[in-house]
């Protein structure tokens, strides 16, 4: 089991002053933060390009969580790790080479995630276990924040983390998608370690207090 770790979502923060959603994050003590990339294709939304992931650079050492929700990662992923990601997920889903975009993602020195969604099996990322620092296994049919999180997805968090401790494999497990303070303690039960959060977070009152209940410091 990897050390437990919150992601807040900015694309629950205010899109006209995301840098300061960032830093909300960072002041509650997170080291992470995700950033949800829309193409108004393979998801129905629409929502930062990489001129926004370069800007936040500027002003946040958080570690980048970039998750693409693309038809077509292959044709924008450069852009993505040239504008400071940390770490880049991919969808299973569309068809292209998904051995060689999570290569090459590891190529340029950020680390590389596999990203499923709630109606796609868990065999369908099995092949890529030994290749990712992270599985993420949506909660939520991609898209929007705000939506209520599907707990039937914990079986197959549970069969990532067998797999992993069977082949003594060290990917971070991730759930996104309609993650609150009663959700997460679900999915601590489930295998997974990495809790990506939007609503929930920037709605909550005592941000430290939730940030430090995810990662299991009450
Ligand atoms: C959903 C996005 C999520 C979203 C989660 O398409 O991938 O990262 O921000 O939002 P909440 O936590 O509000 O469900
Ligand atoms: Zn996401």
């Amino acid at each position: 089991m990897e050390t437990p770790l919150l992601a807040p979502s900015i694309l629950a923060a205010d899109h006209s002053r995301l840098a300061d959603g960032v830093a909300e994050a960072e002041k509650a003590g997170a080291k992470w933060i995700h950033i949800d990339i829309m193409d108004g294709h393979f998801v129905p939304n629409m929502s930062f390009g990489p001129q926004t992931v370069a800007d936040l650079r500027k002003k946040s050492d958080l570690f980048f969580d970039t998750h693409l929700m693309l038809d077509n990662p292959r044709e924008h992923v450069d852009a993505f790790l040239e504008a400071g990601s940390d770490q880049v997920s991919i969808h299973v889903e569309p068809d292209y080479d998904i051995n060689g975009l999570l290569a090459h993602i590891r190529s340029k020195g950020a680390k590389a995630g596999i990203v499923f969604n709630p109606g796609t099996p868990a065999s369908e990322v099995k092949p890529y276990l030994d290749q990712v620092d992270l599985v993420l296994a949506m909660t939520v049919q991609p898209g929007y924040g705000g939506q209520s999180f599907q707990e039937s997805v914990m079986e197959k968090t549970s069969q990532l983390d067998k797999w992993r401790e069977e082949e003594s494999l060290n990917f971070r497990i991730q759930v996104d998608g309609g993650i609150n303070l009663d959700t997460a303690k679900i999915c601590q039960k489930s295998g997974v370690d990495t809790f990506v959060a939007g609503t929930a977070f920037f709605k909550s009152e005592d941000k430290v207090r939730f940030l430090n209940t995810i990662e299991e410091r009450l």
